[in-house]
């Protein structure tokens, strides 16, 4: 397939907490050869998709569950893939990780440092990509604004709106901004959590912002689905995974070790298998709208 360079502008980052944009970098995109975006292609192959070529952007690409995506995205071929989070040091240290799985020797990584949070940055961020350009999207960043029981712990509707800043809207914002700059036939994999569906009884804002993005997920799947353009949009939710997330003080690991003991597989998640999920989500072309359990068999637990 031909290939057609062309010149973007990136985004950069910041310091301290604020985050400086400007122009620091100037790159080679080329259209990419992704079979999952050449689809239908020929009529006979109503195989897989392939990761082989393809442009991928990960918010939350620094860390965990986003970090393995595009290590694995790098593994498979990705031509090109951009990281997204806001600790500098981190992005720095996940490209580096990200370069060195690369398989094809036109790879290229590079990273954003945006808070998903502001709005305006996310799209001032998107703009610096072409309409069109990008195969896969994918976002992760959430925290827990630890708010507990909504009753016992007396809250209010602004306490709840800022757990939805931190998971809904971080990753709504991302899928907005993206959403011309995502190819036809491309996709977007959201990432909710085991709480949506085993809400527990202690961060019920938490749970309410997972079930969120997977309703999301299945609105915005019928839209792109039927405006033309079919951009395939899904949801992984992760159970218990061993991420950076939690840190490791000896309360995290009795918890995890709890989770482990609670469900039938009788362990945690590991950020490979969650970004094995999403790669299937983003190559398996007639699948969208969809939310994916990869969690042990805990939503299914008596
Ligand atoms: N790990 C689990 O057990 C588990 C279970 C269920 C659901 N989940 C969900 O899975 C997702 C990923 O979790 P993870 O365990 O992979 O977490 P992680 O290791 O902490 O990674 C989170 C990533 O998101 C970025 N991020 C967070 N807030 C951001 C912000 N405001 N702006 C930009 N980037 C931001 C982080 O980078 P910076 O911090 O540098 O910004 C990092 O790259 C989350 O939505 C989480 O709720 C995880």
């Amino acid at each position: 397939m031909m290939r057609v360079a062309r010149t973007y502008r990136h985004l950069v980052a910041a310091s301290g907490a604020m985050l400086a944009t400007g122009l620091l970098a100037k790159k080679q995109l080329s259209t990419s050869d992704c079979a999952a975006t050449t689809w239908p292609g020929d009529s006979t192959n109503y195989g897989p998709g392939s990761l082989s070529g393809c442009t991928m952007v990960v918010f939350g690409g620094s860390s965990g569950i986003g970090l393995a995506t595009a290590i694995l995205a790098a593994k498979q071929g990705a031509n090109q893939i951009t990281i997204v989070g806001r600790n500098e040091e981190r992005l720095t240290s996940a490209v580096k990780e990200i370069k060195s799985a690369a398989t094809s020797q036109t790879c290229t990584v590079s990273s954003a440092s945006v808070d998903v949070t502001d709005e305006a940055k996310v799209q001032q961020f998107a703009s610096t990509f072409e309409d069109g350009s990008v195969d896969h999207l994918v976002t992760t960043p959430g925290g827990s604004a630890r708010l507990g029981n909504l009753i016992a712990n007396n809250r209010s509707c602004d306490d709840v709106r800022r757990q939805f800043n931190l998971k809904y809207f971080a990753q709504l914002a991302p899928v907005l901004a993206m959403s011309e700059k995502i190819k036809d036939h491309g996709s977007i994999t959201m990432v909710s959590g085991i709480l949506s569906r085993r809400t527990g009884r202690g961060n019920d804002a938490l749970a309410v912002s997972n079930a969120a993005i997977e309703t999301t997920v299945r609105c915005l799947a019928n839209d792109f689905g039927f405006d033309g353009r079919q951009v395939r949009v899904n949801c992984l939710s992760p159970g218990m995974t061993l991420t950076p997330v939690y840190g490791d003080s000896d309360w995290v690991k009795d918890y995890q070790h709890r989770s482990a003991a609670a469900v039938p597989l009788q362990r945690n998640g590991k950020p490979e298998e969650m970004a094995h999920a999403i790669a299937f989500l983003q190559t398996n072309l007639f699948v969208t709208g969809i939310t994916i359990d990869v969690d042990g068999g805990n939503v299914i637990k008596p």
